[in-house]
């Protein structure tokens, strides 16, 4: 009999059962695999942790655990008090975000720019969400440079241009678009909103975007599918073709035999994009958000009257540290992804050189996907603008056999003007959608893309533009950038 009393004897990292929809789970073997970190788990060790649970994971994700780890329901007796989560989970993210009261956030009809979600976000999300959210690898470098290298590049307008009538239609991974933007793929967005990703594909619809869905998402991939299709029939009347989903993908530890299984799903439930990142062989060291996680697993063992655990020993047999999914991915993992994914748009997520740029255009995929990973994994690596640029000036014709696409810092329309210069196909944005919907949900979502759509129109019209394929380098001046380019990438490098 799994009562309650008898479950919360199995609170420790030794024997780690928690209670979920009344099953009991013991998950002590995967507490350290856990993505979200061990203290996530620990915290409920013992405990019912459903309500958290429910917030933070898609559905099916039960599923995925080893069957002997269900050990059956638990047996409630009239008299047991089922024990509250604790409000420092990440449910509490929506907790703050309902409890916000409407007089103290600013009127979604007020806000005028994309940064103004993130002043929401950092007052209303819960400390977990924000730390996630907002958190970047070491001393931050790589996440300021992704913000600030923009105004390093200034416009070159033309005038008496007749801009009366300015289409803003491109084609992005395989998806005739109505804006020149995506929405980027960023993990767990269920710890700003109820809705989650939900929110996501329901804007990128309404405004007929690509969004592109993580790996980590917290919505189900099966769930995301079916909201396009629902959003396209009962709210825009529209059968097909308004918005695209593409799938990112993290190739796991086992990353041919189950890479293969995860890409027949994705093709399977209709996502015409795969984009596959290559930037990730283990995780950056985000310290806000592992500190948030190393307080909890003090407040825990300290609880529990133990010592805290050393994370790892470096190298040897040990587990990669912070080897989350494959360390082990390489050049030549790339055509069994293709044979897998068959010929629909292939994307490379990640790329951070010229060098690279280059390897990759022979690849044999059909785009590359400049980025740093919102400045979350190498420190000091460069902006995605900043790599663009090395394109342009090293190796320009990998311009010309792959679309590229970038994220990074976006939040203007200016910015996304700045990069179609500079030869990108598709300017993706991800942290300013998860601000715009831990305020506001799919409401929030889509005033982004309003505001974004009209900085981008206007931006356009201003530059004496009516249609984007007339963008091209002397439309910017990026003099201030070209000085932090490298200076011993030549051209005789690269090519020997
Ligand atoms: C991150 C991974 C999950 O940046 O993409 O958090």
């Amino acid at each position: 009999m799994y009562t309650p009393k008898y479950v919360a004897q199995h609170n420790t990292r030794q024997s780690c059962w928690v209670i979920i929809n009344n099953q009991v789970y013991d998950v002590t073997s995967f507490i350290d695999e856990h993505p979200g970190g061990p203290a996530a788990i620990l915290q409920y060790a013992g405990k019912n942790a459903t309500a958290v649970f429910a917030a933070t994971h898609p559905q099916g994700t039960l599923e995925e655990l080893p069957k002997e780890s269900n050990l059956g329901p638990v047996q409630y007796s009239p008299g047991d008090r089922q024990p509250k989560p604790k409000p420092s989970g990440p449910t509490a993210a929506a907790t703050a975000g309902d409890k916000i009261a409407s007089n103290t956030k600013p009127h979604l009809h007020t806000i005028q720019n994309l940064t103004e979600f993130e002043t929401v976000a950092k007052a209303t999300l819960a400390p977990n969400a924000w730390a996630y959210y907002s958190s970047a690898a070491d001393t931050l470098q790589s996440l300021h440079k992704n913000l600030t290298d923009w105004s390093k590049i200034t416009l070159r307008p033309r005038v008496l241009r007749n801009v009366s009538k300015v289409s803003l239609r491109r084609n992005i991974m395989g998806h005739g678009s109505s804006l020149p933007i995506f929405i980027a793929p960023t993990a767990r967005a269920k710890l700003g909103h109820p809705d989650g990703e939900l929110c996501l594909v329901r804007a990128a619809a309404r405004h007929n975007i690509v969004y592109a869905a993580s790996s980590y998402s917290s919505v189900s991939h099966a769930d995301i599918a079916s909201e396009i299709e629902k959003e396209r029939v009962e709210n825009l009347g529209v059968r097909y073709g308004q918005g695209a989903l593409a799938f990112q993908l993290y190739l796991p530890h086992d990353k041919e035999k189950v890479g293969r299984e995860i890409i027949a799903k994705a093709k399977r439930l209709g996502y015409t994009a795969l984009i596959v990142t290559v930037d990730t062989p283990v995780l950056g060291k985000r310290e806000a958000d592992e500190r948030f996680k190393a307080e909890l697993e003090v407040e825990m063992f300290d609880e529990q009257g133990e010592k805290v655990p050393r994370v790892s020993e470096p190298g040897g047999d040990e587990p990669v540290l912070r080897g989350y999914h494959s360390s082990a991915l390489e050049w030549d993992d790339i055509p069994w992804i293709r044979e897998a994914w068959g010929s629909g748009p292939l994307i490379i997520k990640g790329v951070q050189t010229a060098e690279d740029a280059l390897k990759a255009a022979e690849a044999g995929v059909d785009a590359i996907y400049l980025s740093n990973h919102g400045g979350r994994q190498l420190d000091y690596a460069p902006s995605s603008i900043l790599t663009l640029l090395e394109i342009n000036v090293f190796c320009p014709e990998v311009l010309r056999k792959v679309d590229v696409h970038l994220d990074g810092g976006v939040r203007r329309g200016t910015d996304v003007i700045k990069a179609l210069c500079l030869g990108a196909s598709g300017v993706g944005l991800g942290r300013p959608f998860l601000y715009a919907l831990s305020g506001y949900g799919t409401e929030g979502v889509d005033k982004a893309l309003q505001i974004l759509s009209d900085e981008i129109e206007t931006g356009l019209r201003l530059m004496g533009i009516v249609d984007l394929s007339e963008l091209d380098p002397s439309f910017v001046n990026p003099a201030e950038l070209e000085r932090d380019l490298y200076p011993v990438v030549r051209t005789y490098d690269l090519y020997n």
